[in-house]
């Protein structure tokens, strides 16, 4: 019968040993999987309430993304437990409240994110324990104004943004961020701001740049040197601003001003202002026309001779003349006309005086075409490297149409309507590096579109209409690395359409027309290539014997394959990767294939992220071995493809696999075994997946949570397929554990032995089954412990076990005599040293396992007590089975034989052991006598605790003589 019960017992106590270990999953977080630890996402959960979205993060997170949930309140103390919090994102929530302490222990934090909440108030202390955060946003929250003192401790604060707020008051602004010596940037745009008034406060010199945007400035209002110190200054958007507003205004280290759409008049502000003009942007000021700019080009060459960057964007101008810009001081890098109604450029004949000009930009006008400028007179621009057109409406460029910008490395000519590009357009431009020409309406490139781009690296032709590509095209191309044909109507390649591309390294196809994967890939881009997309185009294999198209592709790590249109790739041939050794991503999904070839894989050994994601018709399934070969693969996503059985076979071999998602498919059930043999997985997701709630999922149940090592995303959340409300989790798997028959055998048979005996039990063993229980329990956690505090040394030298009724002695006499100056022996007592909150029981066995002896202060009142007597049981455990003498027994009161008599164990001991009568005050010479008696104690406590000889015991026990 006995061993019946510690069979139990040792049952419940395995298990609630198992229950410590916890697993490794969070209720509305996602544990960024490369991240180790560190970063987590909380991001699109229902969940109101802070506790419940973080609680179950664990201290190593530095990056903590809170976003898109409703979550309305930071309480105190959201993040004690996430001390190495250094980024803090909780933008587009609801938060109206913060509390006072919300951010409390968070010194290491650098970034806090607030933007897009509902704030409208701030506690002024709520920020107090930032000392280390160097960035802050509060954009678009409702705050009216600011408290006092609201940054008071950010000493380190860089970035300061408030934009879209209601703010009025700059005063209150200037007054609290004055005293941050290392605040470098503040914006406070989209706020209501009407003047930059601020009483006494100033700027701190760090702050270079202030933005000021969208407010509603009047005037600004303040003092001659407040923002001498600024660099970049956005006024802009403050329609009713005007030039006055900077009479007396020093802006001499300004080196960017943005005054668009303001009432400043550029001239007279140049007239008033010490600002540098070449440091002003000059867009959006209304200067349409050629008086306007002709007056501004007097001015500023009055001050400077000349300027790096003119912008004149947004200006509304229609046409430049010759003597638009004569006046202008030399421009030496950039010229911006972008946004305004240019109709033509004319061959840049408006440069005339501006030579030197290294970038040209006329994004965003009505541009319709760009005509020769192989003519007479044309301006000769040789410095010019840049030209942007693009977002305008062209639809022809004409022959030689950048003949007088031969130098040009940079041409971006796309999202136009280009449908006729002449096939001597781009001649001349040799040095080109960058042709953009993407998204516009090309039907033909010719054999000599390029033929001059012979240093052409990138060139980029997406989204036009091209179908066939001629032989030759490509020709002098032989430095070109990047080739994006993608979405086009590219249906073949000429036998040597791509011959010449002897450096590309990357090509887009995505989104053509193909029907099958060009064998002349093989023979052109044999050592170069590294990136290949042939996306959404009509390859499709009705044949599993065909001979590998990407044969030779020795550096190739980057493949896609995916959304084949209409029917998918249907086939996946046999050894169809077969050369591929350095591929390290495959794109397949979305694909209809219904025939994937065991072998398949076999050469990708240095594979590394595999997506099948819907590759294949869901009856579709993966032979065992399909993955053998991938060695190095960390992340393979296998979702929605009807999968009906994890196995083994099929999974068994990515020793390097981290993350698989598993989600979308139909198993009802995961085998462990062969979640098991993947040994570095470490992210798992199976959302969407019907997996029963039965007993064949209660391994996967208890590995899903137990498993330290592995993140079963939102594993909290998943429900059983059979009952919405039941969780996957939690579901009941005790039934599980035993046949059921056999179970309801035992269980009927041990009732009924129960009933029987318990009454029994009840009347003669009670106290020995519930000592032999404690008996058991410390005899269970010191084999558990027993090599850990083998090696390290007691916690305390002894631990008292007394009775509160002799709590007056014990800390009157015993512990200033034990711990006082002159023995100074470390105790343990239960209302000074037990660990709180902790099971008492627990606490007794730890604490007498942490000490050398045990003392028991015996009395009739501690006779009397249950565990004090357990706490003999346990000392006295450690006497008679493992022979460690720990037990000493000090008697308060005399007390005879008889009583302690029926303390049948007490008196066993008293018979084997030394003990201790402390001589009360009705003794002959009770001062002399406690002095031997304390002598004696500490002598005892000293002595070993092994009981190795018989010499031992006499030598104690001829103690108890006196
Ligand atoms: C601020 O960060 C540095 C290192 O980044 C650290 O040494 C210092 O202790 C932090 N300051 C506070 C107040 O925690
Ligand atoms: C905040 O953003 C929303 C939309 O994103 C916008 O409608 C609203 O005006 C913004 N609030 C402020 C104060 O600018
Ligand atoms: C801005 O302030 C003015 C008064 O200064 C007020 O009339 C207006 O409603 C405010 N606008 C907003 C959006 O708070
Ligand atoms: C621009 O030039 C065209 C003719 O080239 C002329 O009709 C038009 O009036 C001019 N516009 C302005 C604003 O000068």
């Amino acid at each position: 019968m006995a061993s019946l019960t510690y069979q139990l017992l040792s049952v419940t106590v395995f298990l609630g040993a198992v229950q410590l270990i916890s697993g490794y999953s969070f209720n509305n977080c996602i544990e960024d999987p490369y991240s180790d630890g560190q970063s987590f996402n909380c991001v699109r959960r229902k969940e109101k309430n802070m506790p419940a979205i973080i609680n179950d993060l664990p201290p190593s997170a530095v990056s903590l993304n809170i976003s898109t949930t409703p979550l309305w309140h930071i309480p105190n103390k959201s993040f004690v437990h996430l001390p190495n919090l250094q980024h803090l994102k909780i933008d587009n929530n609801h938060v109206r409240i913060i509390d006072q302490f919300a951010f409390q222990n968070l010194s290491q934090l650098k970034s806090l994110n607030l933007s897009f909440n509902n704030i409208s108030e701030l506690i002024p202390s709520v920020f107090k324990d930032l000392h280390n955060l160097t960035y802050l946003s509060l954009t678009n929250n409702t705050l009216k104004q600011l408290p006092e003192g609201i940054f008071s401790t950010l000493l380190n604060l860089d970035t300061l943004i408030m934009r879209q707020n209601f703010l009025t008051n700059f005063s209150g602004i200037a007054e609290s961020v004055s005293h941050l010596t290392n605040l470098k940037k503040l914006d406070i745009c989209f706020n209501n701001l009407t003047s930059l008034h601020h009483s006494n406060a100033s700027l701190p010199e760090s702050l270079t740049t202030l933005y000021i945007c969208r407010n509603n400035l009047l005037t600004l209002g303040c003092k001659h040197s407040f923002l001498g110190f600024i660099q970049l200054l956005d006024l802009s958007y403050n329609p009713r601003l005007p030039t006055t507003a900077f009479q007396g205004v020093n802006l001499s280290h300004i080196n960017y001003l943005r005054l668009r759409s303001t009432s400043v008049n550029v001239v007279e502000f140049l007239n008033i202002s010490n600002v540098n003009a070449g440091h002003i942007d000059f867009s959006g000021m209304g200067l349409k026309n050629d008086n306007l700019l002709k007056e501004l080009c007097k001015s500023l060459k009055r001050k400077v001779k000349r300027i790096t960057k003119l912008g004149l964007g947004n200006n509304g101008i229609e046409n430049l003349t010759k003597n638009s810009l004569s006046c202008c001081p030399n421009i030496t890098v950039a010229l911006d006309l972008s946004r305004n109604n240019l109709k033509s450029t004319s061959c840049l004949n408006f440069l005339n005086t501006q030579t030197l000009i290294k970038s040209f930009n006329a994004e965003h006008n009505h541009l319709t075409s760009l005509q020769s400028c192989k003519t007479q007179n044309m301006v000769y621009l040789k410095h010019l490297e840049e030209l942007s057109y693009r977002y305008n409406r062209i639809l022809s460029v004409s022959y030689y149409a950048f003949y007088n910008t031969p130098n040009i490395k940079t041409l971006k000519l796309n999202i136009n309507t280009i449908a006729f590009l002449h096939r001597k357009a781009l001649k001349g431009l040799k040095w080109l590096t960058t042709l953009r020409l993407d998204n516009n309406l090309l039907t033909d490139l010719f054999i000599d579109t390029f033929e001059d781009n012979v240093n052409l690296q990138i060139l980029n032709l997406r989204n036009n209409r091209i179908a066939v590509i001629f032989n030759g095209t490509f020709l002098s191309l032989s430095k070109l690395t990047t080739l994006d044909l993608g979405g086009n109507k590219i249906t073949y390649f000429q036998p040597s359409g791509l011959d010449g591309l002897k450096s590309l390294s990357k090509f887009y196809l995505d989104g053509n027309n193909l029907k099958q994967i060009d064998t002349s890939f093989y023979h052109v881009f044999q050592d170069t290539l590294t990136v290949l997309d042939l996306q959404s185009n009509q390859i499709r294999f009705l044949n599993a014997e065909i001979r590998s198209p990407f044969m030779n592709l020795s550096k190739l790590t980057d493949l896609k394959l995916d959304g084949q249109r209409p029917h998918g790739l249907t086939v996946l041939p046999r050894n169809f990767f077969h050369g591929l050794h350095s591929l390290k991503s495959l794109y397949l999904t979305n694909n209809n294939i219904n025939y994937l070839a065991p072998d398949a894989f076999d050469d990708l050994t240095g594979l590394h992220f595999l997506t099948l994601d819907n590759c294949c018709v869901g009856v579709t399934q993966l032979h065992p071995g399909v993955f053998k070969n991938l060695k190095s693969l960390t992340k393979l996503i296998v979702e929605n493809m009807g999968i009906q059985n994890i196995s083994k076979e099929v999974f068994g071999n990515l020793t390097q696999l981290h993350t698989l998602q598993l989600n979308r498919n139909v198993m009802q059930s995961i085998d462990v075994d062969a979640l098991e043999t993947l040994p570095k997985l470490h992210y798992l997701d199976i959302r969407n997946i019907p997996l029963s709630c039965t007993c064949k999922n209660s391994l996967l149940q208890n590995w899903t949570v137990h498993n330290p090592h592995v993140q079963v995303v939102y594993l909290y959340n998943l429900r059983c397929p059979h009952d919405k409300k039941v969780n996957f989790y939690n579901f009941d798997t005790k039934v599980c554990y035993k046949d059921l028959g056999e179970y309801l055998f035992i269980s009927t048979a041990v009732v009924i032995f129960l009933f029987t005996v318990t009454p029994l039990l009840h009347v003669k063993l009670y106290w020995k089954i519930k000592y032999g229980y404690y008996v058991f329990r410390s005899w269970f956690s010191e084999q558990w412990h027993r090599l850990r505090e083998e090696e390290e040394n007691c916690k305390y030298d002894a631990f008292i076990s007394y009775n509160s009724s002799d709590e007056k002695w014990v800390m009157e006499e015993l512990v200033p005599n034990l711990e006082g100056n002159e023995s100074s022996f470390k105790l343990c007592l239960h209302h000074r040293d037990f660990e709180l909150g902790r099971d008492i029981v627990d606490n007794i066995v730890s604490a007498v396992y942490s000490s050398r002896k045990t003392i028991c202060v015996v009395s009739r009142n501690f006779l009397r007590s249950e565990w004090c007597s357990l706490e003999i049981q346990l000392a006295s455990y450690r006497l008679f089975d493992e022979h460690r003498d720990i037990l000493l027994l000090v008697f308060l009161e005399p007390i005879s034989e008889r009583q302690v008599s029926s303390y049948h164990r007490m008196r066993k001991v008293m018979l084997k052991k030394t003990y201790l009568q402390w001589p009360g005050s009705d003794c002959t010479n009770p001062t002399q006598a406690q002095e031997l008696f304390w002598y004696h104690l500490r002598r005892a406590m000293r002595t070993g605790s092994r009981l190795n000889t018989e010499e031992n015991y006499k030598s104690t026990v001829s103690l108890s003589s006196m």
